[in-house]
């Protein structure tokens, strides 16, 4: 036998220890896979594999943190050490941020870019080649409905899911025809910790469309990627949104996106320190405006 055939193949989820990869692991597992769980809490990471466990499923964890920048080679090296192979990369680590990009934390606004867009580029490279060698399996990606739209005051988030999309449907027409397949999955709000800590839960948009569950999207994402599907849009509301945004021009589309994402009693994006009712929604951006700026703006 030799070193190759010991090893087995097994979904590898990133962003496991709770929300949408939780329940993908979940499902993945109840589906007769092996599952590697990864995030930063041991703990929960921990509770995840015990009930996948109790459930007769076979589950490892490992705690990490995927902005470190050893991170990927951690779980290469992981994966050797449990003879797997990584048959299924299932990337749902991520975060949003609600705010204006002038007054949004720099670091965390990099530290977005860092883990929605720099771990799936270098995660989803590092395990393609195997799968294409292999001709099976593939890599879920975690996109958003917010990837067909630019958002304003979750603008960087929303490009991020742009990014996500874009690059996980072009991998998808790559690697099809070697028998790997890529899918996006795109879905509105889902009720996970996500929308309480991105701020999103916040924000009119996300209270107008109703919130799906994470088992649902987990099972639609499980079942589109087996049907080899290059995009999945779990629940119709997304649909509806997705539709009516490709339908509305941007003149239209991203004031009613601003609209409804920034709240009166946020602060003002344009830095002002005031609220935005208070400030530019209320037409004074001039105002408090420093006359050194309006100085040096000239009339294009
Ligand atoms: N919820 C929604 O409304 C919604 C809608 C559309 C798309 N999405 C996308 O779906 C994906 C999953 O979202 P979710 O709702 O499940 O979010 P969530 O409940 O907040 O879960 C995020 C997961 O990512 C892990 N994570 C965060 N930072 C990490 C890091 N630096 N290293 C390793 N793991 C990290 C978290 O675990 P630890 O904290 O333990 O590390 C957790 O397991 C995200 O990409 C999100 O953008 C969400």
């Amino acid at each position: 036998m030799t070193l190759k055939q010991e090893f087995r193949p097994a979904v590898i989820v990133v962003g496991a220890s709770r929300g949408i990869g939780k329940a993908i692991a979940e499902v993945a597992a109840r589906d007769g896979a092996t599952v590697v769980l990864v995030a930063r809490s041991p703990e929960d990471l921990q509770a995840v594999a015990a009930a996948i466990q109790k459930a007769g499923g076979e589950a490892f964890t490992l705690a990490l943190d995927l902005t470190a920048r050893d991170a990927a080679a951690r779980l290469e090296d992981f994966l050797s050490e449990k003879r797997l192979i990584c048959d299924v990369l299932v990337n749902s680590a991520g975060y949003g941020l609600r705010g204006g990009a002038a007054t949004l934390p720099l670091d965390e606004q990099l530290g977005l870019i860092d883990l929605n867009i720099r771990v799936v580029t270098e995660l989803t490279p590092r395990f393609l080649p195997g799968m294409v060698a292999r001709g099976r399996g593939g890599v879920i990606n975690l996109g958003s409905v917010a990837s067909f739209t630019p958002g304003p005051f979750m603008a960087l988030y929303y490009a991020s899911k742009g990014f996500v999309r874009s690059f996980s449907e072009a991998l998808h027409q790559e690697v099809r025809r070697a028998g790997v397949t890529v899918t996006c999955v795109a879905p509105g709000p889902v009720s996970t910790e996500f929308l309480e800590k991105s701020g999103a839960n916040r924000a009119a948009l996300f209270k107008v469309l109703p919130k799906l569950d994470a088992k649902y999207v987990a099972e639609r994402a499980w079942r589109g990627f087996k049907a080899r599907r290059r995009l999945v849009i779990p629940g119709t509301s997304a649909k509806l949104a997705i539709l009516v945004s490709g339908l509305l021009p941007s003149a239209a589309l991203l004031p009613l996106i601003g609209r409804l994402q920034l709240r009166g009693n946020d602060p003002c994006p344009c830095g002002s320190g005031k609220t935005f009712r208070d400030c530019c929604r209320a037409g004074r951006s001039q105002r408090h405006a420093p006359s050194e700026t309006r100085a040096r703006s000239l009339p294009l």
